[in-house]
C-alpha cells in the first residue's frame, strides 16, 4: 500500500486552477521531493491532501485512508507543516507541542527536547515575537516530535539558515533509516537532490515528471577536463574513446563530457603527467531547470542532449 496515493486530483479556486489532474503515488519509506516554480500548485496540493481544501474532482489517500472521510484518523498519523506555518502569536512553542501531545495522546517527550536542543529552537518565547526561521523551527518540531509514519512538509527548510537546513537534512535520513515517508515541497534544487529518492515536477498545476533521483544523475553525461604537463600531446586519443562527446582540446588543456564506466578515461589519463583534474555531474537544478521553463514535457528524458549522439 502507497504512503500517498491520488487519482486524478484537480482543485480548482472557482475558475482558477490549482492542481490538474494529478496522479501520483508515494511509496512507503520513500523521500519524495516536490518541485515547482512559484504559483505551480505544490500548496494547493499537500492542503487538498490533508482535506484543507476539497478537491473539485478526482481522489486521494492518506497511508491507505480516504483524505476526506478518514481525515481525523490521517491527521492523528502524520506530521504536516504549512507552508506559512503560524499559530496563536501570543502562545508559545512549549504550549503549541503540548497542545499537539494532548490531541495525538503523545506523553513522550524526550524527542522533541532533543530536537529543540539540535534546532536550537526557543519554546519559551510566544510565537509572534519570533524571527521567521526561529518560528519555522517551532512548526518542524511540532511536525516530527511525534514520530509519525508520514511526514508531509510544505517547504520545510525556508527560512531556515545554512546550519539548520544541514541539521534539518540529517533528520529527514534519520526518519528515513526509521521507515518513515516524507512528502515535501521544495524549491532547493540541492537540498532535493541530497535527500529524496524521487522528485516530481508540477508545473501550471499539472505533474510533468516523476524521476528517481540517483537513476537521473547516473544517466546524465558527467564533465570531464583536466591540463597535462606534457605539450605535445595527441588529442585524439582522448577523443576516441567510448562515450566522449563535446570534446575539446586547448594543447595540454582537454575538456569533454562522457558518458559510461570512467576506468578507460582513467587509465589513459595514467600514462600522462596530470596538472589539474575536474570530474563533475550536472546538478539537479541543470538538469531540472528545463522543466521549469516549459523547456520540456512528460515523457521526454532529461538527458543532457551535449552527448556524442552516433555513441549511443
Ligand atoms: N485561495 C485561492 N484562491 C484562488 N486561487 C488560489 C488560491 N490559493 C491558490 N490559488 C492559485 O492556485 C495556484 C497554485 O497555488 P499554490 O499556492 O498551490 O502554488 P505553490 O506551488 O505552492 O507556489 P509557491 O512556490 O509560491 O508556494 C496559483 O495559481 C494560485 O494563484
Ligand atoms: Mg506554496
Amino acid at each position: 500500500m502507497a504512503a500517498i496515493e491520488t487519482k486524478r486530483l484537480s482543485k480548482f479556486y472557482g475558475a482558477h486552477r490549482g492542481i490538474e489532474q494529478i496522479t501520483l503515488s508515494v511509496e512507503r519509506g520513500e523521500v519524495f521531493g516536490f518541485l515547482g516554480p512559484n504559483g505551480a500548485g505544490k500548496t494547493t496540493l499537500i492542503r487538498t491532501l490533508l482535506d484543507l481544501l476539497h478537491p473539485t474532482s478526482g481522489s486521494a489517500t492518506v497511508l491507505g485512508l480516504d483524505s476526506h472521510r478518514d481525515r481525523i484518523e490521517i491527521r492523528k498519523r502524520i506530521g504536516n507543516l504549512a507552508g506559512d506555518f503560524s499559530w496563536q502569536p501570543k502562545r508559545t512553542g512549549s504550549e503549541l507541542l503540548s497542545l499537539i501531545a494532548g490531541l495525538r495522546g503523545v506523553t513522550e517527550m524526550d524527542y522533541a527536547q532533543a530536537l529543540a536542543e539540535r534546532f536550537n529552537a526557543d519554546l519559551t518565547r510566544p510565537l509572534g515575537q519570533l524571527s521567521r526561521g526561529n518560528r519555522q523551527k517551532i512548526g518542524l518540531l511540532q511536525a516530527l516530535f511525534h514520530r509519525p509514519d508520514l511526514l508531509i512538509l510544505d517547504e520545510p527548510t525556508g527560512g531556515l539558515d545554512p546550519l539548520m537546513q544541514e541539521e534539518f537534512m540529517a533528520v529527514v535520513s534519520e526518519e528515513r533509516e526509521r521507515g518513515a515517508t516524507v512528502f515535501l515541497s521544495s524549491h532547493e534544487l540541492d537540498e532535493v537532490q541530497r535527500m529524496c529518492d524521487r522528485a516530481g515536477i508540477i508545473r501550471d498545476g499539472r505533474l510533468v515528471a516523476v524521476e528517481d533521483i540517483g537513476e537521473l544523475m547516473s544517466k546524465s553525461d558527467r564533465k570531464v577536463s583536466f591540463t597535462l604537463a606534457e605539450t605535445d600531446i595527441d588529442p585524439g586519443e582522448f577523443r576516441d574513446l567510448d562515450g566522449v562527446g563535446n570534446f575539446s582540446a586547448d594543447g595540454p588543456e582537454i575538456s569533454f563530457t562522457h558518458r559510461g564506466p570512467i576506468d578507460p578515461v582513467v587509465k589513459l589519463l595514467s600514462r600522462h603527467t596530470v596538472v589539474e583534474l575536474d570530474l563533475t555531474h550536472p546538478s539537479l537544478e541543470e538538469l531540472f531547470l528545463a522543466y521549469y521553463t516549459g523547456g520540456r514535457s512528460t515523457g521526454d528524458r532529461p538527458d543532457s542532449g551535449d552527448g556524442d549522439e552516433a555513441a549511443g
